[in-house]
């Protein structure tokens, strides 16, 4: 059961963070074919936020709150904290910080503003950017058990 359950873990993890560096690397991909592939893909990628990351990030929650339940660490352990700070501060970002992103951009795109355009790009690479670090730091933080 173990076993199943870290997989399952390790597996919505992996699509969590594969999903969150695949939407940074193809954002300027999108915006170079033109203002008709940048709106669709600010669309796209605000769909993956409302869909794909939180199915991804309650599948990483949930089998982490059991294998520390059904294992050896405490929820007191600074891994398993950090784990749960990361996915709040993510959770923080999908919900109040990306969709602002790609609606913006989205309504830039329809406008053809490049300006705007400009602006909602450079709010996505640095929010990804932070949002992508995060991720990594959990990773570690797991991998080496920090604390425990
Ligand atoms: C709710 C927060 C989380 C909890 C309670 C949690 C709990 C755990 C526990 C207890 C393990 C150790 C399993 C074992 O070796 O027996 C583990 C491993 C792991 N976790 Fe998490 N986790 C959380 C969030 C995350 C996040 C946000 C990520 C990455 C996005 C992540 C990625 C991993 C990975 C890759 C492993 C495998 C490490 C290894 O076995 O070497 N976890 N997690």
């Amino acid at each position: 059961m173990r076993n199943v359950l870290l997989v399952i873990h390790i597996l919505a993890a992996a699509a969590w963070i594969g999903g969150s560096y695949g939407v940074a690397f193809l954002a300027s991909r999108f915006r170079r074919l033109g203002h008709s592939a940048g709106a669709a893909y600010m669309t796209a990628a605000g769909a993956m936020g409302r869909v794909y990351f939180n199915v991804a990030g309650v599948l990483v929650v949930v089998s982490g709150i059991w294998l520390v339940i059904d294992g050896i660490y405490d929820f007191e352990d600074p891994f398993v904290v950090i784990g749960f700070a990361v996915v709040v501060v993510s959770a923080l970002l999908g919900a109040l910080i990306f969709p602002k992103i790609f609606s913006d951009g989205l309504a830039a795109h329809q406008k053809e503003d490049e300006a705007q355009v400009a602006d909602a790009y450079d709010r996505l690479r640095r929010v990804s950017l932070l949002d992508n670090l995060i991720l990594v730091v959990a990773v570690v933080a797991m991998v080496y058990k920090w604390g425990a």
